[in-house]
């Protein structure tokens, strides 16, 4: 089946196992008729998550309620009255939201050029200069790609030494590992994913939380449902709902099944396509590590972009980032640490290239001719 030549290539082409496959695990539940609250499936799929990382897991709704869970269960091993959580304006919404849902004030910090991550010196300077102020850092792991070895260390460190809990926001980053093996859920304090419809693992919503630490899991597990004790007595006032239920686990663990073929195949797809960059096109340092939720590359200048953006034309269907959040009417107030020079100089420059697990040979040969054409037409 071409899908190309009759229309435009879409930037993504979700999927999810079929309903047999699905079935197959929902029927657990059925024969219990038990369809939230902790059911089989979803025992099952936090003990899948846990085996592929080593860490606890907490499977949920979405990575927003993960995200916010968890900042609510890290924020006491924080300093007692700080309110501002550090999280770098190079990310999703969600990432600031979530610090806003637990009554924290979003402080921007950098990223650095090459890996897009929080730049390191960025945040030892922010730590150090808001002292007592930082509640919590949240950290990406920008498209999913988990920061070089050295970068991770130096986050670990700093928050450790400065008292602050660190959480990493690795949405698309379930089943990546970094250089040195460490697989995305062991990061920071706690980490987060998500299996949004257009995330590699997809379910078509929902997520989990990881952290190495038994006690925390047991806290954000609790904090997911209410806060309920075992008489159904709510222990903390800021319970919620956040569990996923049943149906969701059991696509997800259909989905996780197919995922090393899965994953594999963007991988490959994606090297095909990076290939095909003109000059001046750069993608993610240690881009092999990541998962490709579709393909992010930088141009070599604002107006580069712009020419891929036209020879896209009609063809292909392309975006940019999302805007810097400090550059959202939503955060526009929000303090930053320093002049974001990073952030705002490379936002302007990232393009988005289109990706799918199941790419035809002739699809991918459509970015490519794309982009040749934009190199031509300059
Ligand atoms: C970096 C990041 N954090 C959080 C989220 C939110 O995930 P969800 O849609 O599962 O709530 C997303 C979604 O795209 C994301 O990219």
């Amino acid at each position: 089946m071409t899908r190309v030549t009759s229309q435009r290539l879409r930037f993504q082409q979700p999927s999810l196992p079929a309903a047999a496959a699905i079935e197959r695990y929902l029927a657990a539940a059925r024969d219990e008729r038990w369809f939230s609250n902790c059911g089989p499936c979803w025992r099952l799929l936090r003990d899948r998550l846990s085996e592929a990382t080593g860490c606890e897991s907490v499977p949920v709704a979405n990575a927003t309620l993960g995200l916010i869970v968890a900042i609510a269960a890290l924020r006491p091993r924080g300093p007692r009255k700080a309110r501002q959580a550090l999280v770098p304006s190079f990310a999703f919404a969600a990432s600031a939201q979530s610090a806003v849902w637990n009554g924290l004030e979003p402080v921007f910090v950098d990223i650095d050029p090459d890996h897009w991550h929080v730049a390191p010196d960025a945040l030892e300077r922010a730590l150090a200069q808001r002292r007592g102020d930082v509640a919590i850092v949240i950290a990406l792991s920008s498209f999913g790609t988990p920061p070089p070895p050295d970068v991770r260390r130096f986050w670990e460190d700093s928050c450790s030494a400065a008292g602050v809990p660190l959480l990493v926001d690795s949405a698309a980053g379930f089943g990546a590992r970094a250089a040195d093996g460490r697989p995305i859920g062991s990061q920071g304090d706690a980490e987060v994913v998500s299996f949004h419809a257009v995330k590699p693992l997809a379910a078509g919503e929902g997520g989990a939380v990881f952290t190495r630490d038994p006690d925390l899991a047991a806290e954000i597990l609790s904090l997911t449902g209410f806060a309920f004790d075992e008489r159904r007595s709510a222990t903390r006032p800021n319970g919620i709902n956040a569990k996923m239920p049943e149906h969701t686990a059991a696509i997800a663990l259909a989905s996780l099944d197919e995922y090393p073929d899965a994953l594999a195949a963007r991988r490959a797809a994606a090297a095909q396509i990076l290939d095909e960059l003109p000059e001046g096109f750069r993608p993610q340092l240690e881009h092999e590590r990541g998962t490709w939720q579709f393909v992010p590359v930088s141009a070599s200048s604002a107006e580069a972009r712009a020419d891929v953006l036209s020879a896209a034309g009609e063809a292909v269907e392309l975006r940019t980032y999302y805007d810097p959040l400090h550059r959202m009417p939503a955060f526009a107030e929000c303090e930053r640490t320093d002049g974001l020079a990073v952030t705002t100089e490379l936002s302007e420059r990232m393009l988005s290239l289109p990706m799918a697990a199941d790419f035809e040979p002739d699809e991918i040969a459509a970015i490519g001719m794309m982009l040749r054409a934009a190199v031509d037409r300059t």
